[in-house]
């Protein structure tokens, strides 16, 4: 053996200490005590009810975690920096409280399987946590919705006024996305809820355990197939990110419309005071921080889910310590996805809509082109004509700085002779009223998707 030149020199003890800090998750895998402890307790009593040990034993061993749960909660749980990981500090406790006996716990169990038990059930209930959050953006968004049933906006394509529609049916897009994350997340809770322990380190126990009932104990629906999948699998992870990315993608686009319209330039809403700041030496402005925060925010929820996609690329089976760095970004995800949603529903409820503003923006611009071109279809012209005419109609109207309300009959019959008084019968109203077809925003069909969104909301089985 090689007696290692470290020995001697004090440079590399004091590099012995940072190696310690180096391989630590205690940290942050602290978090997940309530879940170890679970685990442990299910896993134990497993072990008496199989005769693994004795039952006096097994239930020494409960008492003992049920004592160093209190103790973590209550703030007196003596953490120990130098016993690497929360699985050894709980370990090591029972051991101080209990004496040999607590060794007796891990008798059929690694911290490889140990690890991904907790991660499991740590994700699942996450999982119902953001669900519940998103539940209420979605209420308050049907409340929007409700709100502002009168109100029209200019609706956009390539940022391009484009077709007058509803507030309400714009909010109500919001609703859907948000839906399809309560999807995903239930997506994410079964791919979480596979039971693993059991899988030992690698290749199965050479005890006679019962994993079925370690599984119905913790409340999962199943068992994992293969042991060494079972300890090296993170992909229920990546589904936690991927799913918490793209709903941050969606909050990130909510976002930045509110950012535009509360803008001088919009100015079609005023986000509550709450929810703007001043700016230290503009006395005028009022900064939609939050908005622009839970945007730049969701550029972490990316990151996570391509530094965890990053980790496990390339990983041979079955675990490696490289595993250990799923957390970190996991646990932030999670932080990160739920502060953005705690401030997201009441942010939303404090907005004012300027309908004086969005009013104008429906009136001065052009889009009622399209409606004029239906128009034309309606009196006979194929479509492709009289989307010609309207083009040079709108050329004109542009060169003399008019809105189409502004025209003489006759200035339209210049370039139509189908055009007739009733062209000025077209408004945004008329517009919108007009799109009946189903999804559309005609005000039957947006009241129609009011009353199902409020059903969806109650229906627990999502779709
Ligand atoms: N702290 C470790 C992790 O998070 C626990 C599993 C350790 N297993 C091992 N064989 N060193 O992955």
């Amino acid at each position: 053996m090689s007696s290692g030149v470290e020995s001697n020199n004090p440079e590399f003890r004091k590099l012995n200490i940072q190696i310690s800090d180096f391989t630590s998750s205690l940290h942050y895998d602290r978090r997940l005590y309530k879940q170890d402890i679970a685990g442990s307790l299910a896993h134990v009593s497993m072990l008496g009810k199989q005769g693994i040990i004795p039952n006096e034993e097994a239930r020494q061993i409960k008492s003992g975690l049920h004592s160093i749960l209190t103790e973590i909660e209550e703030g007196t749980f003596p953490w120990r920096t130098e016993l690497e990981d929360i699985h050894m500090n709980i370990e090591r406790r029972l051991f101080d409280k209990l004496g040999p006996v607590a060794g007796k716990l891990h008798t059929g169990r690694s911290r490889n399987d140990q690890i991904a038990l907790d991660l499991r059930m740590y994700v699942k209930e996450s999982c119902e946590g953001i669900t519940k959050r998103l539940d209420l953006l979605q209420k308050t968004l049907l409340e929007l919705a409700e709100t502002h049933i009168q109100t029209i906006i200019p609706g956009y394509t390539h940022l391009q006024r484009a077709q007058p529609v509803l507030l309400s049916h714009h909010f109500l897009a919001y609703f859907e996305m948000f839906q399809r994350d309560k999807i995903r997340y239930e997506r994410v809770k079964d791919s979480a809820d596979v039971m693993p322990l059991g899988s030992g380190a690698l290749a199965g126990l050479p005890y006679p355990i019962d994993r079925e009932y370690v599984a119905k104990k913790l409340d999962f629906s199943s068992i994992s197939e293969n042991s060494m999948d079972a300890v090296s699998d993170r992909d229920f992870l990546l589904d936690f990110h991927s799913a918490t990315a793209t709903c941050g993608i969606h909050i990130s686009r909510l976002s930045e419309e509110l950012v535009l319209w509360s803008s001088e330039e919009f100015s079609f809403i005023t986000m509550g005071d709450d929810y703007t700041t001043g700016s230290s030496i503009m006395p005028q402005k009022r900064n939609p921080d939050f908005a622009e925060l839970a945007r730049g925010k969701t550029g972490r929820l990316i990151g996570n889910l391509v530094a965890l996609l990053t980790v496990l690329k390339g990983l041979p089976l079955t675990y490696n310590r490289d595993l250990q760095e799923d957390k970190e970004s996991f646990f932030d995800s999670d932080d990160t996805i739920v502060a953005i949603l705690d401030i997201f529903s009441g942010m939303l409820a404090s907005l004012h809509v300027n309908e004086e503003n969005t009013h104008l923006a429906t009136e001065k611009g052009l889009l009622l082109a399209t409606d004029l071109a239906d128009y034309l279809v309606a009196k006979g012209l194929t479509f492709r004509k009289s989307h010609t005419i309207v083009s040079k109609l709108t050329d004109y109207v542009l060169e003399h700085h008019k809105t189409f309300s502004e025209l003489t009959l006759s200035e339209y019959q210049e370039f139509s002779n189908e055009f007739d008084s009733e062209v000025f019968k077209i408004t945004p109203e008329t517009s919108i009223e007009n799109r009946q077809t189903y999804g559309g925003t005609a005000t039957s069909m947006v009241s129609d998707s009011i009353v199902r969104a409020h059903k969806r909301l109650k229906n627990t089985k999502l779709n």
